[in-house]
């Protein structure tokens, strides 16, 4: 790390919220501060070289395609620079899965690229968003560290596995039956397994991304008691790209919204099947009239599914 620096990109989310009720969890609106503002919270950061970039100033749940992009450009280009360690990406966490799984799938970086986040925000009696900050950077500065990860409650998460999973609760944030990558006690990493893998050819999807006139159409829908097939139908007719359909259990699909899911497929539609299980994956079995997401929850399916059919 000697001579080098972190870069540090914020995107907005809660860490960046203030409310007028100092001291509220709830009543916040995200997205206010700005990254210098973050950064002057966390006195700890005072000895680590960095430069900072406002790459967007959003709550998470509006998260959009181009701000998608402009990020991705942005990583891309700070992992460029030599100087440059690791990067730190301060976000909400509504929808922090999806941007980790999806900067592994154009990125898949030899740096680290750190995801972060709060659950409360910076104007709560007890923050968690400097901690989170500090804790990002220690990962961020670590030599030997990889791919995107979402740190968080000091545990780093892999960008495949990682989803929230409370919505209030500071450790918002599970890995699932994979495990955490490791954990951040005091500045130290504990490590339990490795580095986010890679998540196919990053430097094409990364190419296609940027050079891609529109943003596949990539809708989910849910099974559930009672489903049919008129969402999937209205869909179709709109010309939707691809749909990930979220089953029951493992990935069983009831037989009206099935037999929609069929008669769209046949018409072009790509569909992929996932669950809408938080734990465990579709396994295969001899019935099945449709393919598996290869063990992605609906939302990273969908992106996978987007990204392959940019064009
Ligand atoms: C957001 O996702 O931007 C708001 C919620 C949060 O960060 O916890």
């Amino acid at each position: 790390m000697s001579g080098e620096k972190i870069a540090i990109l914020a995107t907005g989310g809660t860490i960046a919220g203030t409310s007028p009720i100092p001291g509220d969890n709830l009543a916040y609106t995200a997205a206010q501060l700005r990254v210098e503002d973050l950064i002057a919270s966390v006195p700890g950061l005072a000895g680590v070289p960095f430069v900072c970039e406002q790459v967007a100033q959003v709550d998470s749940k509006d998260m959009t395609f181009d701000i998608w992009r402009s990020l991705a450009q942005r990583c891309s280009h700070w992992l460029a620079q030599p100087q440059i360690a690791g990067l730190v990406v301060t976000h909400g966490t509504d929808t922090l899965e999806e941007t980790a799984f999806f900067l592994q799938a154009v990125l898949a970086p030899a740096k680290p690229v750190v995801l972060t986040c709060a659950m409360r925000p910076a104007t709560a009696l007890a923050p968690d968003g400097p901690q989170n900050l500090l804790d990002a950077v220690s990962v961020a500065c670590l030599a030997g560290a990889h791919g995107v990860v979402v740190v968080c409650a000091g545990t780093i998460h892999g960008a495949r596995d990682v989803s929230k999973r409370h919505t209030y609760r500071l450790d918002a944030f599970s890995s699932g039956d994979a495990g955490p990558i490791g954990y951040v006690e005091q500045g130290h990493l504990r490590l339990s397994r490795p580095w986010s893998e890679s998540l196919g050819d990053a430097p094409a999807a990364l190419q296609k991304l940027l050079q891609a006139r529109r943003w596949p159409r990539v809708e989910i829908v849910m099974s559930h008691a009672g489903a049919g097939g008129a969402i999937v139908q209205a869909l179709v007719a709109q010309g939707v790209d691809g749909i990930v359909v979220a089953g029951t259990g493992n990935g069983s699909v009831h037989r009206g919204l099935e037999a929609a899911l069929c008669v769209a497929r046949e018409s072009g539609v790509q569909v992929v099947r996932s669950t809408r299980c938080v734990e465990g994956e579709v396994l295969p079995r001899p019935s099945d009239v449709l393919p598996r997401s290869a063990g992605l929850s609906p939302v990273k399916a969908r992106i996978a599914l987007m990204l392959a059919l940019l064009d």
